[in-house]
């Protein structure tokens, strides 16, 4: 996802001009006009300030999948053409890869088995078209409990050339970056699940808390059991007064390494420096390794927090009643978590979750997925959030 400003027509030549001259637009990326017309969605680029100066700031921002400039994405197979006969070029028109994902400085891409002998060609396609990409990873999925993709690079760039077969150590690190709304936030897909694609949905979470320390009239103790390298928290704290209290926890003790480090930089405290068992380590902070549905046992951790977010699709539903205890019930709190469910299931799914929590909070909807993309051809992809009531008020 990528922020775009929304601008009316007459205003797109001089907000440009501003952009151009401090590098805040997208390259690669397409200008797109609104779907009532009036205006023009701009791609901004990731290391644009999360609130932009004047004159800017009176433009509202969008966070839409990004539109790939045509000129590059026919640029990408013009450099394909030279690598590859005419005849496998027209025989897999429709495989090669025209979308990408890129996280820093990498870019991933996903390889249909038909066309992977000629991963090579795609990587220096890609990197050609793409000069600001320093790795190219083909993309196999992600994996196991901890959600970690398997990536493997098939192409970088090296003192500026392009290197498809023995890529130096030095030249495939995967550890990087990541700029998200005006901070930054060290990954490694290769050890710790991340993606980028996420963006929008923690947008959503970062309204619903504010909502939510509106209504409690203070700012919220959150809990991020499923915290991976923690871009959930990182758009939180960012809000100043909002987070009273955080718990971030995770199964895979790299994700809790890169959360620490990210912590660190973002709180500005020192924080034991290698992942541990989960423990309080300051006053507002909770971090470790732990398993989610075990974190409730502990009496210090459980019955304490506002906001819960759980963000293990595959197992949201299930897992639910063992993370309901971690929830302080004497006042409202909120349920915020994704789900992948049957498209045809849906319905079945929205009262297997309501049965799972406690009664929702008087006159709020009941928690109700929403899709968001497609995971497969039945599957989706969906989030909800639900308000929890105290434990004083009846359903
Ligand atoms: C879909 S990822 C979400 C990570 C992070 N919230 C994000 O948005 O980038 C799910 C995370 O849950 C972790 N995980 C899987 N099973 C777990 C468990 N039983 N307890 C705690 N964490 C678990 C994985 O290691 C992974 O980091």
């Amino acid at each position: 996802m990528l922020r775009h400003l929304i601008v009316p027509n007459h205003e797109v030549e001089s907000v440009l001009d501003i952009l151009r001259e401090n590098g805040w637009l997208a390259s690669g990326m397409r200008i797109f006009p609104s779907e009532e017309g009036d205006r023009r969605l701009v791609p901004l680029d990731i290391l644009a300030p999360a609130t932009l100066p004047p004159p800017l700031e009176t433009f509202d921002i969008a966070h839409r999948e990004g539109l790939e400039d045509d000129r590059i994405a026919s640029d990408w197979l013009n450099h394909l053409s030279l690598l590859v006969d005419q005849d496998v070029l027209d025989e897999n028109r429709e495989e090669w890869p025209s979308s990408h994902e890129f996280i820093g400085d990498m870019m991933i891409v996903r390889i249909e088995d038909e066309i992977s002998e000629f991963a090579m060609q795609i990587a220096e396609a890609k990197l050609r078209s793409h000069p600001h990409v320093r790795l190219v990873l083909s993309d196999e999925g992600v994996q196991g409990e901890l959600r970690i993709r398997k990536l493997t690079p098939i192409g970088a760039r090296v003192d500026g050339a392009v290197v498809t077969t023995d890529i130096p150590t030095s030249a495939s690190s995967t550890r990087v970056l990541v700029r998200e709304a005006g901070r930054s936030i060290a990954c490694d897909p290769n050890r710790a699940y991340f993606s980028t694609k996420l963006q929008t949905e923690r947008m959503e979470t970062l309204a619903l808390s504010k909502e939510l320390a509106e209504l409690l009239g203070r700012p919220i103790r959150v809990c991020d059991p499923f915290c991976g390298v923690g871009p959930a928290l990182s758009a939180l704290l960012a809000e100043s007064g909002l987070v009273a209290d955080a718990m971030a926890s995770d199964l895979n003790p790299d994700a809790i390494e890169l959360l620490i480090y990210n912590l660190s930089r973002w709180d500005r405290r020192d924080y034991p420096p290698h992942p541990a068992p989960i423990a309080r380590i300051f006053d507002d902070r909770v971090v470790g390794v732990a398993d989610a549905t075990e974190i409730s046992r502990d009496p210090s951790f459980s019955g304490r927090w506002d906001l819960l977010l759980v963000n293990l699709p595959h197992r949201t539903i299930d897992i639910l009643p063992s993370l309901i205890p971690l929830l302080d019930m004497s006042s409202p709190s909120m349920v915020r978590g994704r789900a992948i469910v049957a498209e045809s299931e849906i319905e079945s799914a929205n009262l297997r979750i309501k049965e799972a929590l406690p009664p929702i909070l008087e006159g709020t909807p009941l928690p109700s997925l929403r899709i968001k993309r497609d995971y497969s051809s039945t599957l989706r992809l969906c989030s909800f959030e639900a308000w929890i009531a105290p434990i004083s008020q009846k359903r």
